[in-house]
This record gives structure tokens, sequence and C-alpha cells, in this order.
């Protein structure tokens, strides 16, 4: 799959988390075969001001290429500028754009999914980033606003017109956040009407899921968040069953536990010990997730604040669960 002139291995892609998808957690779902991976959003006003929280959620390492950095904002100027600096300074390959997420503070700034209900200021945002730099500008929405606002179709032909190379669709309204069910028609109806690629998004959890969009809504390529949370393991599965047909046993909980380690380890590198094993406290939950008698662990867990006693809770975990 081709996004402008960027070439995808996979068309199984992370889609992007705020809190989650990191860079060690990227690292390691690209290892396990993921096509396109996403940074966390980042704000746009943020960089400007240079917040210093923001430089960490704009660091990659160099084997996470193809990679893009997803900015959310408001203003067309600032999106164009900082798109133009985020590019030169960290080469990035794809600058995706937040027109989807649904909190209120970011809705409330005009931000996110506010755009889709302004799809003349989403133009001008989309049109002036994508002039503003020589790599493609992908652009990330949902179905609409609330269910009186659908307008992922058309929300989808000024996308293209305004100068996107991709779109990613998440086939719930921002009234319904994540609950329900996402709607693959409407992912569908998008992907009749575009010539770009389209993605879709939205309730797949295994490869037999992301067959089955591929098939019903004819999408280029399928985004997956939730269900890789504590399972990395699932580009490989997915990635097996759309090339041939293969379905890959889940690991078994030694790979789990070792898994849940080096994730540590890689946590402990990039953000320091108090913070990285802080993180990893949910991803351990998300990991050992279904698993029997696992729930002891889990509590324990959230008391965990060293590297060492992580290892030693873990290391237990293997014997007992
Ligand atoms: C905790 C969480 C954080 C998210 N953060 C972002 C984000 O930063 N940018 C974005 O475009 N989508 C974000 N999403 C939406 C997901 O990328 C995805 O579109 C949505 O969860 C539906 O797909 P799924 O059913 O595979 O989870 C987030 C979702 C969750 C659950």
């Amino acid at each position: 799959m081709k996004i402008g002139n960027i070439e995808i291995d996979s068309n199984v892609m992370l889609g992007p988390m705020a809190g989650v998808t990191d860079m060690p957690y990227r690292v390691i779902c690209r290892e396990m075969g993921c096509g396109l991976l996403y940074s966390e959003m980042v704000s746009a006003k943020a960089i400007l001001y240079k917040n210093k929280n923001t430089k960490a959620l704009l660091e990659y390492d160099k084997c996470e290429h193809p990679i893009a950095i997803q900015l959310f904002g408001s203003d067309p100027d600032i999106m164009a500028d900082m798109a133009k600096k985020v590019y030169d300074e960290t080469g990035c390959d794809i600058i995706d754009i937040n027109m989807g997420c649904p909190v209120p503070k970011i809705v409330n700034n005009h931000e996110g999914s506010f755009l889709m209900t302004d799809e003349a200021l989403a133009g001008r945002i989309i049109e002036k980033m994508a002039n503003a730099v020589e790599i493609p500008i992908t652009v990330k929405f949902r179905k609409g606003f609330d269910k009186e606002h659908v307008n992922a179709v058309s929300f989808a032909k000024m996308a293209e017109n305004s100068g996107a190379k991709m779109i990613a669709v998440h086939g719930r309204t921002r009234e319904e956040y994540y609950a329900g069910v996402a709607d693959w028609d409407i992912i569908r109806e998008v992907k009749e009407v575009v010539n770009i690629p389209v993605v879709g998004s939205g309730d797949v959890r295994n490869a037999m899921d992301a067959k089955r969009m591929i098939d019903e809504c004819k999408v280029d390529g399928v985004m997956i968040a939730r269900a890789a949370r504590g399972n990395p393991w699932i580009f490989r599965e997915v990635n097996a069953y759309l090339k041939d047909g293969i379905i890959i046993e889940r690991p078994g909980l030694p790979e789990v536990c070792e898994m849940i380690l080096r994730h540590a380890k890689m946590e402990v590198e990039f953000k320091g010990e108090y913070t990285g094993i802080r993180e990893m406290r949910k991803h351990v939950a998300w990991y050992t997730q279904g698993l029997r008698n696992a729930c002891v662990l889990r509590r324990t867990v959230n008391k965990v604040e060293t590297f060492k006693e992580l290892e030693v809770l873990i290391n237990r975990g293997v014997n007992e669960l």
C-alpha cells in the first residue's frame, strides 16, 4: 500500500492512543510487523510554546520508519508551521491530523472532532499543512459529530480535495466516544467516494475481523487500537492470516512474561524508572487480561515501583498462573 510516495509493507496499522502508544510500545509493534505507526496525538500549540512534555511525544526510534506524527489543533497557520517544524526536526514520514478526538477539553478548543462540525476550517487546515511540507498529510476522523450530523462521506471528499493523501475513519460519532459497535457501513461508503487510500478503524479485535473489514468495506488498510493493548502479537497474527490464511496461536505465558519485562526495560530507559514502571502497571493489566489467576498479579502490580520488584512479581507469576 502507498500513501503519497511512502510505501507501507503491511496494511495493518497501530491506531494512535494517547497514553499508550509511546515509543517503547511502538517499537515492539513494529517488530511484530505493524505496517504504520502513529505517535500519540501532539498539540501544535504545545510545540509552538515549547512545552517540555511535548518533546518526548515527538521522539521515535529509527526502526519506526515509516511513522506518522499526529498533530491536533485548530489554527491553520500554526498547524502548517508546526507540521514544517516537526518534519524538519524529526524527519518523520507522514504528518497526520487528528480530527476525531472526542475529549471535551479538546473539542471546546475547536480541535479534534470539533473540526467535523466545520468542514471549511478543516479544509483550510489540511490545505495549508499539505502546502507546508513535502511529505504526505493524512487525516483521521470519525463517522460524524453526533447522530444528527453524520458527515464522514462529505468530510472525506473535502479532505481529499484539500490535499490529504490518506484518510482513516473511525466508525463512531464523537457522541459515541468508544461505546457500542463501530459502524462499518460508513467506512464502506467513504471508501466508495474517494480515490486516496482509506483505512478503517473500530472494533478490529483479531485477524478474522481485519479480513472481514477489508472484504466488507473494501478498505485499503485496517487500524487496530484497543485490541493491540497488551497484545502486540496481533500484528503478526493479522499479517499471517491476510497473507496466507494461517491462524497463529497466541503466545504462551512464558513469552508474555518475557515481553512484559522487555517492554518494562524499554520504558525505564525511555522515561526513567519512576515513570516507566508506573506506566507499565496498566500494560501488565492488559498483557495478563484473561489469564487464569491473574487478578492477584494485576492487584499487586499497582504497588510495584522498581524494575527489580516487577521482575520478581512476573517471575513468580510465571510459576503461579
Ligand atoms: C485510550 C485511547 C486513546 C486514543 N488516542 C487517540 C489519539 O491520540 N489519536 C487518535 O486519532 N485516536 C485516538 N484513539 C482512537 C483510536 O485510534 C481508534 O480510532 C479507536 O479506539 C477505535 O479503534 P479500536 O476499536 O481498534 O480501538 C484513542 C483510543 C483510545 C481507546
